[in-house]
């Protein structure tokens, strides 16, 4: 019997794999089956910045009309004003905290220090166990160079870990120039953790319509392989920081893999949206039997033995793999002429 049990950022999980933020987390009932399936947490689905934003707006609109009117004025203000979205959320969180005995990680996501952040403080309040911070940035001002954005991601991270005693994960996308730099100005900010990757959703373009589109398709094992590479990486180099994989887990073999790699958990979206949240369980007996067949007696036996301190051939992970695996396909076609 593989022991399962897993410390993440100070959170004692019966499993290291869990459930990553989207919409399961809005259905209590979802989520109480993903738990029964064994899910060691449930991150939810994302509070956004310009869903506060709104909702400060509505505050400001409100202020500004009663200052203008008499004390029955608020019966003037127009119910769209009041987006509750961040009320709704924190009715969310509660009502998954009733249904569930793991905890629930509530998701932040935003990209400027501002007034928004405050909401860190409400959702520790209402009961979330960790924050997972989403920074989605899409780069379109050429005035604001890689180090000035990473400074305000910075100042992000510290400004809501400043905001909450809980711990705090990052989302990150793949496209950092020195992500173990990064990851290591995060871990001074006060992150506990790292998530990667972040999907990033991109826009299709349709030539017919002349429009360029939303996309939305669930992951498939295909994305595992960059998250590998930078969990090895990470794990190495970052110690003493608590690595989430997001993306690519649908099977116990790409959990074990993750883990190999230095992930303390797995977070699973895709394939519980897929094949329901009992999906789970699959995925936990066969990260267990994966355990059993190498002959680890836990999880964190496991954990990074292939990162890239640790791996047989550590140049695996490094360029020189690249020259290797270009020189490999050379000989391939050498063999078919
Ligand atoms: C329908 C859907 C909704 C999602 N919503 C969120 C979200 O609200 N916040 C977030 O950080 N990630 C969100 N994600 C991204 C997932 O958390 C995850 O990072 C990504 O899908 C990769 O993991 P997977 O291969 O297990 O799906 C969403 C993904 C999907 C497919």
């Amino acid at each position: 019997m593989v022991d399962l049990a897993t410390r993440w950022m100070g959170l004692t999980l019966k499993s290291p794999v869990i459930v990553g933020a989207g919409p399961l987390s809005q259905d209590p009932d979802a989520a109480r089956q993903a738990v029964e399936a064994g899910a060691g947490a449930i991150v939810m689905h994302s509070l956004f910045e310009e869903q506060l934003a709104e909702e400060q707006m509505a505050a400001h609109l409100m202020i500004d009309a009663l200052a203008d009117h008499d004390a029955e004025a608020g019966g003037f203000l127009p119910a769209a004003a009041f987006s509750m979205d961040g009320e709704g959320y924190l009715a969310e969180l509660a009502a998954l905290k009733r249904a569930v005995d793991v905890p629930v990680i509530a998701s932040l996501n935003g990209i400027s220090a501002g007034g928004w952040t405050h909401y860190a403080g409400k959702l520790a309040a209402a009961g979330a166990d960790a924050l997972e911070l989403n920074l989605y940035d899409i780069a379109i001002d050429f005035t604001e160079d890689a180090a000035a954005v990473e400074a305000r991601q910075t100042a992000l991270v510290r400004a809501v870990v400043g905001a909450v005693a809980i711990p705090v994960t990052v989302k990150l996308a793949p496209t950092y120039t020195a992500l173990p730099a990064f990851a290591a100005r995060l871990q001074g900010a006060g992150a506990q953790g790292v998530t990667v990757f972040n999907r990033l959703f991109d826009p299709r373009v349709d030539l017919d319509a002349l429009e360029v589109q939303r996309h939305l398709e669930l992951s498939t094992p295909a994305e595992l392989p960059s998250r590998l590479h930078a969990l090895a990486i990470l794990s190495a180099r970052v110690p003493g920081l608590d690595l989430a994989c997001s993306g690519g887990i649908h099977a116990g073999q790409h959990a074990a893999q993750a883990i190999a790699c230095g992930a303390t958990v797995v977070q699973v979206t895709s394939a519980t949206l897929a094949h329901g949240p009992d999906r789970i369980a699959t995925i936990r007996d066969g990260l267990a039997h994966a355990l059993d067949a190498g002959g680890y007696r836990s999880a964190d036996a496991l954990r990074g033995i292939l990162n890239l301190d640790r791996a047989p051939d550590p140049t695996a992970w490094t360029r020189l793999n690249y020259v290797r695996t270009l020189d490999g396909w050379r000989s391939i076609l050498n063999q078919r002429t």
